[in-house]
């Protein structure tokens, strides 16, 4: 059954965990976490974007990826766990900017940004309906939003024997193990195996105001990239 989200849990667990994230986040991910954040990039980013937001941006890693295929943005990162946030900034220096913020309701004027991401976010959000306007007011019209998040793989046989055992057994005990936090890392399974379809997930996008929704699994689907864009009203 999906377990329901409670954003106050979400925000103790990554200032809990905000010291290991980016060992565990390398490890568990058995290192290809880089190269989907560097292709996230290469398929969002287009070089004419004059500001860019990250929301849910953690310690920087997909911003630091954005950045580098075009450095002439202004970059911005938003995240509610200060632990996290702390960890960005130290990475970021002056080179960007890190505003602390919940992002149901994003401390931003509206038609902000050219480009808005989130990465490995869409698990913690309570209420998916008011995520989405939120980022549609504070895009420019005909801006673009793009999700990295992890998904169900398609081949049922590598689901069954492979990436289930894994996400029930090896994340929960290696990432409390390394972080002495089983929970947060139990959360962190359960909400993969719990998170919608997403084709349920594109509906919902063109449903909150974006066209052209893009479905773009990676690995056979244990990543995917979903893109929108800010549909003009
Ligand atoms: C799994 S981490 C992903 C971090 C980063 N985007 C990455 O790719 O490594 C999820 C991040 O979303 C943040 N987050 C979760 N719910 C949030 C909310 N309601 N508002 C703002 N940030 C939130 C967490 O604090 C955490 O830093």
């Amino acid at each position: 059954m999906k377990k329901r989200v409670d954003r106050k849990n979400i925000q103790i667990l990554f200032n809990r965990i905000a010291g290991h994230y980016d060992f565990l986040n390398t490890f568990l991910s058995f290192g290809f976490e880089k190269r989907w954040r560097i292709q996230f990039a290469e398929m969002s980013v287009n070089g004419s974007e004059r500001a860019i937001l990250d929301v849910g941006v953690g310690t920087g890693k997909t911003l630091n990826a954005l950045r580098e295929k075009n450095p002439e943005a202004v970059i911005v990162g938003c995240d509610f766990s200060e632990k996290m946030l702390g960890k960005a900034q130290k990475k970021f220096s002056t080179a960007g900017f890190f505003v602390t913020g919940d992002f149901h309701e994003l401390p931003f004027a509206p038609n902000s940004f050219d480009l808005v991401t989130g990465s490995f976010v869409l698990r913690s959000v309570e209420n998916m309906s008011r995520f989405l306007s939120e980022i549609k007011r504070i895009l420019r019209p005909g801006g673009r939003v793009a999700f990295l998040e992890l998904t169900r793989p398609r081949n049922f046989l590598f689901f069954k024997l492979i990436y289930q055992p894994y996400l029930r057994f090896y994340l929960p005990a290696i990432g409390g193990l390394v972080s002495g936090r089983r929970e947060s890392y139990q959360f962190l399974s359960d909400s993969i195996r719990g998170f919608d379809d997403p084709i349920d997930f594109k509906i919902l996008m063109e449903k909150n105001g974006f066209d052209s929704v893009i479905i773009h699994p990676l690995m056979n689907g244990i990543v995917t990239i979903i893109y929108g864009e800010n549909r003009p009203e």
